[in-house]
């Protein structure tokens, strides 16, 4: 219980309150300052239903007191509001009608506080996500301050819903539709800086200058001087204030984006520009709009996958994999190859303040690395998620050598081994390596397809030994697979559990290890049957891959081939078709895929696709040609016939992961595919609602 009680105000009045807190401002008594603060025992603040209902209670005691303004700030460090509690929506979904009620509370509160005779200004120092933002676009003013933990987002379609506390509304009217969308549905986040240039935020101050510059916007909206106090469509920016045609265009563009990447297995992005585009009209309308497209995505199935998803990961970052055995982070990284794989890794243990030795035989990929990491630096101090001073701190913690010398190595307590995928040569290389490291020092291997107990047969110390496989890019792949051979002791998995969760990602540690562990043996056993579907049936590929991606593949397996290059992608599906015979086509063995060095996928800009960077622009048709394919079965009954026969044999695999105890769990299976191989997280992976019936 709190009060506030000062004496410019006649009334002394008493609100009952948890998690709010009204005072009068120290500084100004005529002006209050409403502080949200979940407790002690809460990291961050969340926007519950009691902490709106005691909202929208204070803003009825306010509409009495009238002050001359409001600020609203948040009472913890480094966040503002992290949004809705996700365990709370999950049980509001449940019921359509509790989801209209808590719409309703929450644009009720939105209006009144639109609708506020005097200005209220959020004061943003941290987190401001969700809901949490949405509550900061309510207000009329938004000052954000450039800590670098403060960060703009509405993270809602990742859930499979769209913001439903007035975003669609607000979010556009402060910034445009297309930048509105690229927030919304491009999961883009802002930092303060950021959120200043586009409009989101009306300045951004060093965090000591947060309050006095709220006052200053509450005291110039008082005055009239802030053009956004009320709300009119003026605020549209341009191109989409020019009547209609501007806007219309974006939402076109932004329409044709969603359904070229998700090819419309996501609904909440396509119903998100459908309430984008309600927002020239009035807001109610607009409002009640964004109440029934928001009622229509949380009963779909893919919000509920999508949220299930979120739970999986909580639980894979906080179980305890391994009771009863811990171990420190190592203190240093010894990372062996410096090309795709070790460049990335190289740069996530240094992001996360572990020194590491980059070593290669050869110098030009360590130059590369070295190029990369600078790169990358750079732009986490461009975006200001680092400062300079901490960004040359990083940088001070990669040491690189060069040659067949490993003694560079000699102090690393945890090796990382990413060097081609060659048995020999991987094996050769731990032969050195154990010249110079200590007995007690892991090694781990990122190899993608053999056994790790193959691996490990001619090592000294094999209890050092184990698998943790990263995904590319390793920057943004969240999953790392992580595997004991029958050699393995529980302090070197404890130890390499311990630096997948200070390198910020999702552990998953399979029970028994397997060659291509969970996420390749599945995704490399389908691209195999794609092959086949092509090789033998004669169907075309890209509306093999279209179909799969309609499905919910983020990737279809032929593009996913590209991707990863042919090179590599098929030299794996070789090495997995030794160690699983019965699960492969044999058709596909004998393809000269990787002879043609120009064409390897996306790294020669030519595969299946043809690459422009990081998009595959259009079919290469010309590859048909080249292997002698062709593809004349491609109705649509016989592409989805060769669809439902991939999607047999990747549920076929996963299924057998599960039964054979290589992983018992099969929530984590689907964890795994879904952040390993982004494969149908709009139906919560393969296992739990199987797309195809298997039989024995
Ligand atoms: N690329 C991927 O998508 C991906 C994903 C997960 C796992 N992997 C696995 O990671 C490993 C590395 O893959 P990559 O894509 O980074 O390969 P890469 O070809 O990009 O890099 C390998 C590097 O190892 C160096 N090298 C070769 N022999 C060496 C030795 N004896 N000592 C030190 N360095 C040596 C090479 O010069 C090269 O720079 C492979 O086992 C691969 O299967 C790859």
């Amino acid at each position: 219980m709190c009060y506030f009680k000062f004496g410019t105000f006649t009334e002394k009045e008493e609100v009952g309150m948890e998690f709010w807190k009204l005072d009068a401002d120290p500084e100004d008594a005529r002006g209050m300052i409403l502080t949200l603060d979940l407790g002690p025992q809460e990291k961050k603040n969340l926007l519950r239903r009691k902490v709106l209902e005691e909202l929208d209670a204070t803003m009825d005691q306010l509409v009495k007191l009238s002050p001359d303004y409001l600020i609203i700030r948040s009472g913890k460090p480094n966040t503002f509001c992290a949004g809705a509690d996700v365990e709370e929506i999950l049980e509001v979904l449940k019921n359509p009608a509790d989801v209209d009620a808590l719409l309703r509370k929450a644009h009720g509160i939105l209006m009144k506080i639109r609708n506020a005779t005097y200005p209220v200004v959020a004061a943003i120092d941290g987190e401001c996500l969700g809901g949490g933002l949405e509550l900061a676009m309510a207000c009329h003013a938004r000052v954000a301050t450039n800590n670098r933990k403060t960060a703009f987002a509405l993270p809602e379609t990742s859930l499979g819903i769209i913001p439903g506390f007035g975003g669609t509304q607000t979010l556009p009217r402060l910034v445009g539709a297309r930048k509105a969308l690229e927030i919304i549905n491009g999961q883009k986040k802002l930092n303060g800086a950021e959120a200043a240039k586009c409009g989101l935020a009306d300045a951004c101050v060093k965090p000591e200058e947060l309050m006095s510059e709220a006052r200053w916007k509450a005291y110039v909206t008082q005055k009239g001087w802030n053009e956004r106090f009320d709300h009119k469509p003026k605020n549209l920016r341009l191109p989409e204030s020019i009547p209609c045609v501007g806007k219309r265009l974006i939402l076109r563009g932004a329409l044709q984006e969603v359904l070229k990447k998700t090819k419309g297995a996501y609904p909440a992005p396509l119903k998100a520009i459908e309430a984008v585009r309600a927002s020239s009209k009035s807001i109610e309308k607009g409002l009640a709009l964004e109440r029934k497209l928001f009622a229509e995505c949380a009963n779909s199935p893919e919000a509920k996958s999508l949220t299930s998803v979120f739970f999986l990961d909580k639980e894979a970052r906080s179980k305890d994999w391994l009771p009863g055995v811990k171990a420190e982070v190592p203190k240093k990284i010894g990372m062996i190859g410096a090309g795709i794989m070790g460049s990335g890794i190289a740069y996530a243990a240094i992001s996360s303040n572990i020194p590491v030795v980059l070593h290669d035989t050869f110098p030009d990929p360590v130059g590369k690395a070295v190029i990369f990491i600078e790169t990358m630096l750079g732009k986490a101090v461009k975006i200001g998620i680092m400062t300079a001073e901490e960004a040359a701190a990083k940088r001070r913690l990669l040491k690189v050598s060069t040659g067949d010398d490993l003694s560079a190595l000699a102090d690393a307590d945890f090796v990382i081994e990413a060097v081609p995928e060659d048995l020999q040569l991987k094996r050769k290389m731990f032969a050195e390596l154990e010249k110079v490291i200590s007995p007690k020092a892991v090694i781990a291997t990122n190899t993608s397809s053999f056994l790790p107990s193959d691996l490990a047969a001619e090592l000294q110390y094999k209890d050092r030994f184990c698998a943790m496989h990263f995904f590319n890019p390793v920057r943004t792949m969240k999953l790392i697979e992580i595997a004991a051979t029958q050699g393995s002791s529980p302090e070197t998995i404890a130890k390499t559990l311990a630096l997948t969760k200070a390198l910020g990602k999702v552990p998953v540690l399979l029970d028994q290890e397997c060659p291509g562990l969970i996420v390749n043996r599945v995704l490399v056993t389908g691209m195999a049957w794609a092959l086949d579907q092509l090789q033998t049936l004669k169907i075309d590929p890209w509306k093999i891959d279209e179909a799969m991606e309609k499905f919910g593949m983020a990737m279809g397996p032929f593009k996913t081939l590209d991707l990863v290059g042919f090179d590599i992608g098929y030299h794996v599906m070789k090495v997995m078709m030794g160690y699983y015979p019965q699960d492969y086509p044999q058709s596909v063995a004998g393809i000269p895929l990787n002879k043609d060095k120009n064409l390897l996928g996306k790294k020669t800009g030519k595969g299946f696709y043809i690459w422009k960077g990081e998009e595959a622009v259009k079919p290469n048709k010309a590859i048909l040609e080249k292997f002698g394919w062709k593809t004349e079965c491609s109705s649509n009954d016989d592409v989805n016939a060769a669809r439902n026969l991939l999607l047999l044999s990747m549920t076929r695999e996963a299924k057998k992961i599960v039964d054979t105890g290589v992983c018992k769990s099969p929530d984590m299976v689907d964890l795994s595919l879904i952040h390993g191989a982004m494969l149908f997280a709009n139906r919560r992976g393969l296992l739990l609602n199987p797309p195809v019936t298997i039989t024995a």
